[in-house]
């Protein structure tokens, strides 16, 4: 990644509010080790993990000099060097409904102590990290959420879902077409040469999905700590087309009792093709001496169902509210997607925090592409087709995974002139239901 976590400016208000509390607003700085290990300390524990082992913080310390690290530190504090709030952020492509990306702001790491919660710090924190994606030319913010209250208030919506899916081996047949290329267990080693190319393209493909940092991949693939006990469990296969090409993989486990067929899990299974996402899914499934597969953070819409003869092997659950958005530049952020339907749309976004607020004209052409300007004049009557949201409605409805009508019916999007829903309906659908498949 060529981008220096230390570039942007600090931002001046969050410095301000902290300091209103006797508290220091930090920038770490990506060489000073045992700085960034304190940090590493503190996210740990404010995420209620337990200590990190030296193997955990050489991984945590790699990844987070990659980003830009802030914390929050209580010069009155028994340890005045462990801070008391953490967050990082980086800028990240989002895909978007029609296979570009959108440049975008991750937030990660938000953390409070207990000791110094509910006196503003998130939201210090919060508002900075907006600033610095602002900083950074992000149309958009994002993060995924350990619960489902506390961003809203920033302006960030739910917009991809992601869910279990449980396959039941007893009722596998598969009832799909053979793929053309060939499934086999390769080494961790050799698939890590492959996996970023692999994964970029499969980030490609759906909406809602975010670029890979190298650690994810490492981890994923049990390089991070070889010797671990989770990592000695992990089996790595990848997926090759006819043409030898690969296109696809799966790092899964198998839990098993003492004389009782195993239990197949995975968390990461990434594929460029439908061939390669059917072969991968068919070698899971029809593995002998198991008794079922579970695929986590999966889409809420898999084609697997359709490629049994019992779709009822399959059930999904855990479905949750996985990507959230938060929309900075509606201009950039509504023309970098492509649209299901042409038409000329009026968007008047309310944002209590500034950023996003504004009228906008989205013209969406015969082939879904769209050129969006600012109204500039404010008491301009709406002319023609319009929708009337705030911030968070138009960060869900922005990938496709939620309709504008049932935003209207739940009261949280008005149309400002007949048949203006109906319009935004077509106009908003995606190819593909967005997903989400990691957590960051
Ligand atoms: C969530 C967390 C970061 C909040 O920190 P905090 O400094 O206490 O939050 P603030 O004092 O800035 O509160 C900001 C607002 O969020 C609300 N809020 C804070 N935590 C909340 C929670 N868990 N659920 C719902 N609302 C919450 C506050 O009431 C406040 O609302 P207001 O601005 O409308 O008055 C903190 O509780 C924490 O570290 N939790 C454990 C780790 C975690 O879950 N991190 C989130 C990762 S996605």
């Amino acid at each position: 990644m060529s981008f220096d976590p230390r570039s942007i400016p600090v931002d001046p208000a969050a410095s301000a509010a902290l300091a209103r509390h006797g508290l220091e607003y930090r920038l770490l700085d990506p060489d000073d080790r045992p700085a960034m290990l304190a940090w590493i300390e503190a996210e740990n524990r404010g995420f209620h993990h337990g200590r990190p082992r030296e193997v955990d913080r050489d991984y945590d310390l790699s990844v987070a000099s990659e980003r830009r690290v802030h914390g929050v530190y209580d010069p009155a504090a028994a340890h005045p060097e462990v801070p008391v709030a953490t967050v990082d952020g980086w800028p990240t492509g989002l895909s978007v409904p029609g296979g570009r990306s959108v440049d975008a702001w991750a937030v990660s790491a938000v953390t409070v102590s207990p000791t110094h919660r509910r006196r503003g710090i998130a939201r210090a924190l919060m508002e900075g990290e907006l600033a610095n994606a602002r900083n950074a030319g992000a149309a958009v913010a994002m993060l995924t959420v350990t619960e489902a209250t506390i961003y809203g208030r920033y302006g960030y919506a739910p917009a991809a879902k992601a869910a279990t899916v449980t396959v039941d081996r007893r009722r596998t047949h598969w009832i799909g077409p053979d793929a053309p290329g060939r499934v086999q267990f390769v080494t961790a080693d050799e698939l890590r040469e492959v996996a970023p190319s692999i994964a970029r393209r499969s980030v490609a493909r759906t909406p809602g999905e975010i670029d890979r940092w190298p650690g994810i991949l490492d981890r994923a693939l049990g390089r991070v700590d070889p010797d671990g006990d989770g990592a000695r469990r992990v089996r790595t296969v990848r997926y090759d087309d006819e043409h030898g090409q690969p296109q696809g993989f799966v790092a899964y486990r198998i839990r098993r009792e003492p004389d009782q067929p195993g239990f197949v899990e995975f968390d990461f299974l990434v594929a460029a093709t439908d061939d390669a996402e059917r072969a991968l899914w068919r070698f899971l499934v029809e593995q002998d001496f198991v008794s079922g597969v579970r695929g986590l953070l999966r889409s809420i819409d898999e084609p697997l169902p359709w490629l049994l003869e019992d779709p009822r092997a399959v059930t999904v659950s855990d479905v949750v509210d996985h990507l959230w958005v938060r929309i900075l530049d509606p201009v950039e952020a509504l023309t970098a997607r492509r649209y299901g339907g042409a038409g000329t749309l009026e968007l008047d976004v309310a944002d209590p925090l500034g950023h996003a607020r504004g009228r906008f004209r989205l013209v969406v052409d015969e082939r879904g592409r769209a050129e969006v300007e600012r109204i500039q004049d404010a008491d301009a009557a709406a002319s023609g087709p319009g929708l009337r949201l705030g911030v968070q409605e138009l960060g869900a409805i922005y990938l496709g995974g939620v309709r504008p009508s049932v935003l209207a019916r739940a009261a949280r999007i008005t149309e400002s002139a007949p048949r203006s829903l109906a319009l935004a309906d077509r106009v908003f659908a995606a190819e593909r239901t967005p997903h989400l498949s990691i957590w960051f």
